[in-house]
């Protein structure tokens, strides 16, 4: 805070209060005795909020980068800590209660590890004096939720808490050039170009900072590489970089993982072929697993996309999918590894893009070895805004499969705009497969509670890079934080993520003094609708992006960020292009996917088919996915679909514009730094949001050549002016 502004604000407030005071002598006495009281009360409140204001400057005024993401630093208070063990994850666990103890001043907490039946992998019981956990990492996650607990004001019970996935991962999208695939937040924080096999004592600090956070929200395993991966990354100099970075995240129970690429014996180890059914490929890749367990014998495995999007794989040599993942589960097998193996593919000739996943591995559940996990996207094409689930989760029995989601918002905004994306995978796991009947939903098909799995494992693509910030956008942290608090319990409320993450991440020290009215008025004027806002910021994408169903229909088919309903270059696969999406022609738009179309609904079980497959069941949300329709076609609100379409649009940039609103009052209560970007990136999300509706409308409006409903804001673009300018420059650099 500025010398000035020291000095001069206590004496201003000083002034005030003694204004007020003076005020409040003067007209007492002039009004009705019965008034007195109420008058006097409301004085009073005004000399609060004074104060409060005083407060708050001070709270403002303290920069803030977003660095230390949900991990601020805290004024601590004095704590025994009694632990008859030692070791690097145990002094971890000692130093971070000594660094943010908030409970009694003076207590003691207990750490024990000792087995308990009712502990399932590294979950704890945890009461207010103490921790108790089978492993050590068990009573690192147990700090963690019990300085969670104290710093968002929730109680703690005497409770065991489990974790829901054995192996919760983020994915880094990370080249070994330091580039990074959809990475918006800066290179990478494990790779670069120059100088790529020394270590600096930065790499160390950047690296433990990670740890740190991902096990601060229980993440416990990371795949350093690209899906899209080199075979280097299996060469003597970057094994040796991995082991490094194995060895800062080990302590905080971070498991290191790669990806490989399917060909890696022929293009690294100079054999003829990479057929898995060679013997001396086989053997290749025996050897390779002992080079890389002997320098890193906690390694997790391999993450491969293989047979997909040009990426090589057994299907080239006329192999399948489980030829493939076992041969490589084989050679991990003797170590422990797993092999968690991508089922996101799809051809350029086919039908629908959205039923290849299914076709390709169904007939194959059951044929893959126990440490083979299927990953799974989220939706059946590929992070879309709004996509149903994969009718994969509610089909392999005998095969465990586990969820994708995308952190990096590739399809929402890159780390441009504010969306949360929690509500998107709480709605993904709590969708209902009926697998087995009524509540087989995805997150109990993933997680062990329908079949029993040998693996559970739930993975992130992630969002961090060498920002400041890690993640671009101060918003996007909590996008981070709610994948790990999924991961780590795929039953919680976005609701709860997003409070826990927003009293984590502003909360100001000088507002944790015990002062109620301090408490009541930041609770009251920035965590309520500052929540509101990232609860309601998904669906207001969606609204403004693609709506009703609608899916894929962004421009430059490399860089997803703008509106493209047009793009359609000659000679480029149709599944590249958004008019195979949206199929929008004079008769209507929507992808005809019912048993008159291409039949994706048979790929859910009934109720669910049923009910997608008939117009009068489809969740509207779902609309234009499962649905060719005229464009005046009768919605259930009475409108035509054409309206709907355009009144969807329009609301979601009004939401946008509302989120402006919400952040330009909650002002006083973040520092300026924070306060500044978030300004600036809303701004850019509103332009932005209204280049989405307009172009989306203007050309779409070609086919319905129906009129934008007369209350809704006239469209500022021109459509041929988008389409020639695309976004890239309408679009500020941060
Ligand atoms: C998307 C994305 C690619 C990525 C691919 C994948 O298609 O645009 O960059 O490689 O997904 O998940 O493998």
């Amino acid at each position: 805070m500025p010398l000035v502004l020291l000095v001069t604000l206590p004496s201003l407030l000083f002034a005030q209060t003694a204004k007020i005071k003076i005020d409040i002598q003067r007209t007492i006495g002039e009004i009705d005795p019965k008034k007195k009281r109420s008058f006097i009360t409301i004085m009073k409140m005004k000399t609060i909020n004074i104060i409060l204001l005083f407060f708050l400057s001070i709270v403002g005024a303290n920069a803030e980068d977003g660095h230390q993401l949900w991990l601020r630093n805290k004024k601590a208070l004095p704590v025994t800590v009694v632990c008859s063990k030692n070791s690097p994850t145990l002094s971890i666990a000692r130093q971070e209660l000594q660094q943010g103890w908030q409970g009694k001043a003076g207590a003691s907490v207990v750490l024990t590890i000792k087995n308990d039946k009712a502990i399932k992998g590294d979950g704890f019981r945890l009461s207010a004096v103490g921790i108790t956990a089978d492993t050590e990492l068990g009573i690192l996650y147990g700090v963690y939720e019990l300085l969670r607990r104290q710093q968002t004001g929730e109680t703690v019970n005497d409770e065991i808490v489990n974790p829901s996935y054995e192996i919760r991962i983020l994915n880094h999208w990370d080249n070994l050039n330091g580039s990074i695939e959809r990475g918006y937040a800066g290179p990478s924080i494990f790779w670069r170009k120059e100088n790529p096999f020394v270590v600096t004592d930065s790499d160390r600090v950047i690296w433990r900072q990670y740890a740190r956070a991902n096990a601060s929200i229980g993440i416990n395993s990371a795949v350093l590489n690209n899906v899209n991966a080199s075979q280097l990354i299996l060469s003597a100099d970057y094994l040796t970089r991995v082991k490094a970075i194995a060895e800062i995240l080990r302590p905080y129970g971070v498991k290191t993982y790669l990806s490989i690429k399917f060909t890696s014996p022929a293009l690294l180890g100079g054999l003829k072929t990479s057929d898995p059914m060679d013997p001396e490929v086989i053997n290749w890749w025996r050897v390779k697993a002992k080079e890389i367990y002997s320098l890193i014998p906690d390694f997790g495995g391999f993450l491969v996309k293989a047979s997909s999007e040009g990426q090589p794989g057994p299907q080239d040599y006329g192999r399948t999918h489980a030829d493939g993942a076992n041969m490589l589960a084989d050679a991990l097998k003797p170590y422990g590894g797993i092999i968690m193996w991508r089922a996101f593919v799809y051809s350029p000739n086919d039908k629908d893009r959205a039923k290849q996943a299914y076709n390709e591995f169904v007939p194959l559940d059951g044929k893959f070895r126990d440490n083979v996990i299927i990953q799974v996207k989220n939706g059946p094409i590929d992070f879309q805004p709004r996509e149903p689930f994969s009718p994969l989760f509610g089909a392999m029995k005998k095969t465990p499969v586990m969820p994708e989601f995308q952190i990096t918002q590739e399809y929402l905004g890159h780390s441009k705009h504010l969306v949360f994306l929690s509500t998107m995978w709480e709605e993904c796991l709590q969708s209902d497969t009926y697998q087995q009947g009524k509540g087989s939903t995805v997150s109990r098909c993933t997680d062990g509670s329908i079949y029993p799995q040998k693996h559970t494992a739930i993975a992130g693509v992630a969002n961090i890079g060498l920002d400041t910030n890690w993640c671009g956008h101060d918003f996007a942290q909590a996008n981070w934080y709610a994948f790990g608090r999924l991961a780590w319990n795929n039953q919680l409320k976005s609701e709860q993520i997003a409070h826990e993450w927003i009293r984590m991440t502003f909360y100001a020290d000088s507002l944790q003094s015990n002062n109620e009215n301090v408490a009541a008025d930041w609770n009251q004027n920035f965590l309520i609708p500052i929540k509101q806002m990232m609860l309601d910021s998904r669906e207001a994408a969606v609204n403004y992006m693609m709506p009703l169903g609608l899916h894929h229909i962004f421009s430059m088919m490399q860089d997803h960020y703008g509106p493209g309903p047009w793009f359609a270059p000659p000679r480029m696969r149709p599944d590249w292009t958004p008019p195979y999406y949206h199929q929008a022609d004079s008769n209507g738009i929507g992808f005809d996917r019912t048993k008159k179309g291409t039949d994706a609904v048979e790929q859910y079980h009934d109720p669910l088919a049923s009910a997608f497959n008939d117009v009068s069941t489809c969740p509207e949300i779902y609309l234009l996915w499962f649905h060719h329709l005229a464009w005046n076609y009768k919605m259930k609100s009475g409108k035509s679909l054409w309206d709907e379409i355009c009144y969807h649009y329009d609301r979601g940039v009004q939401q946008v514009r509302g989120f402006q609103k919400t952040w330009d009052k909650v002002k006083p209560y973040v520092d300026k730094e924070r306060f500044t970007n978030v300004q600036r990136k809303l701004r850019t999300q509103t332009i932005n949001a209204v280049v989405w509706k307009d172009a989306c409308l203007l050309y779409f409006q070609q086919f319905s050549r129906m009129p934008i409903p007369d209350d809704i804001e006239r469209p500022v673009n021109n459509l041929d002016d988008i389409i020639a300018n695309d976004m890239t420059r309408r679009r500020p650099t941060n």
